[in-house]
């Protein structure tokens, strides 16, 4: 019998955690794909004491026995997948007989990351505060028709459509000032395509259908969050791809009656990285806090995350963009210990109170807070603190489906399962 695709993506702004979880439960699923975002993702993952952080490969890939698919909604920077797989080897995984690539997937070439720097550049005060890894400026080519993709490397043309494309990206160049030299990285991108080649590359559309039609699981893993999407984020603070649940049957080519469970990841509080509206912000040392203890830090530009009460509208709209089906709570760890926690439970806007996303929030609105008692840090392994389950219950109400995952810090053995206890 035919089997499902379950999709595992972030329901915040990015950050939630996704790399732990789909580690966890890899061992489901013989197959995990990536279908969006490139190299400005950073997936952590920390077992046995070690951390590894994952910017293109998916997240199964340190499970043995499970297959790790690069889809065609990805975009590839040969150079950041080659140094991942080195540091992958370095680790002891070699990714030969673990890693497939679909031929559609764009590249990003040296010219792709400078335009992006240049147009960030810019943007001067209203910049996104992007990752600066190419990804726009390879997602417009796309979408223009332009775009270099990885099956273009087994043509025998590579070299001269390489060649134009880079000549149409000067020409963009020339308007601007203090541009980082694309042409000292050429050589690199070359020798990284070369490699890529010799990877194991694939149709993912038949690929997927065939391990679908075999009875066996796949896991579609997300990349940022739903309220980065291209579509659905805080636009124009956005990334350029579909984060959402859609995203994973364009950007694997599996149709929508093929989707089964949706998991949503989540903080227990937020965070945000790079510019744009953030309703429940805290500006003041309880961020701080957060940050810290959270070890708010970029894991692929090293930045500060602003940090801030869990927003319930938001997570809501993610629930229902996405058709979620349950939530994992990550680091629930983090707010341990405080006597109290709030929850922005609806937004004012305009003198008005809702508890719906509205159309443009780049203007702001303003939180409505609801305070809770705050837990304990979790001293049983098989149960969580009272409070700590009242806080989730309380979100369960507002978001009508259930917190099946808990987790409790970054190693994959913190981690608690809990019944579907959904509120209404
Ligand atoms: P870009 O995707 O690099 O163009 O960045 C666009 C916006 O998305 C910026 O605000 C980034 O900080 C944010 N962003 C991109 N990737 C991630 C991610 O993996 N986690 C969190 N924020 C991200």
């Amino acid at each position: 019998m035919s089997a499902r695709m379950d999709v595992l993506l972030g329901a915040q702004w990015g950050d939630e955690g996704k790399g732990k979880v789909v580690d966890v439960i890899a061992p489901e699923y013989p197959v995990i794909a990536r279908f969006q975002g490139g190299p400005n993702a950073g997936h952590t993952l920390i077992f046995e004491g070690r951390k590894h952080v994952l910017h293109t490969i998916p997240s199964g890939v340190f499970r043995e026995g499970t297959l790790n698919l690069v889809g065609n909604g990805v975009v590839i920077d040969p150079i950041v997948l080659m140094k991942e797989i080195d540091g992958l080897k370095a680790a002891g995984v070699d990714v030969r007989d673990r890693l497939l690539i679909s031929r559609r997937a764009h590249l990003i070439l040296p010219t792709h990351r400078a335009l992006d720097a240049a147009s960030e550049a810019e943007k001067g005060k209203s910049k996104i505060g992007s990752t600066l890894k190419g990804i726009g400026p390879t997602y417009m080519d796309k979408t223009g028709r332009n775009g270099l993709r990885v099956g273009d490397l087994e043509r025998n043309d590579l070299g001269e459509r390489y060649g134009q494309l880079v000549r149409k990206h000067e020409r963009l160049l020339a308007n601007h000032e203090n541009v980082p030299d694309h042409r000292a990285m050429e050589q690199e991108w070359m020798d990284a395509v070369a490699r890529l080649r010799e990877l194991r590359l694939v149709d993912s559309e038949h690929f997927l259908e065939d391990t679908l039609r075999s009875g066996q699981r796949v896991l579609a893993e997300g990349a940022q969050g739903t309220l980065l999407d291209i579509d659905f984020g805080t636009y124009p603070f956005v990334t350029s791809s579909s984060t959402i649940s859609a995203g994973a049957c364009t950007g694997l080519g599996v149709p929508p009656n093929r989707i089964g469970k949706v998991v949503g990841i989540f903080k227990a509080y937020c965070t945000r990285v790079g510019s744009g509206p953030f309703p429940t912000e805290l500006h003041d040392a309880l961020g701080e806090q957060i940050r810290q203890v959270g070890h708010e830090f970029g894991s692929t530009t090293g930045r500060a995350r602003r940090c801030g009460w869990l927003d319930l509208p938001a997570l809501r709209y993610a629930v229902t963009i996405n058709g979620i089906t349950e939530l994992a709570m990550m680091k629930a760890d983090v707010l341990a210990g405080m006597d109290q926690v709030m929850l922005c439970s609806a937004y004012r806007v305009d003198g008005r109170t809702t508890e719906r996303m509205p159309y443009d929030i780049t203007g702001g609105v303003e939180p409505v807070l609801e305070p809770m008692e705050g837990w304990p840090a979790s001293t049983a392994n098989d149960q969580l603190p009272a409070a700590l389950e009242r806080y989730i219950a309380r979100i369960e109400a507002a978001v009508g489906v259930p917190v099946t995952l808990v987790s409790l810090g970054p190693d994959r053995a913190q981690t608690m399962l809990r019944d579907a206890s959904v509120a209404q």
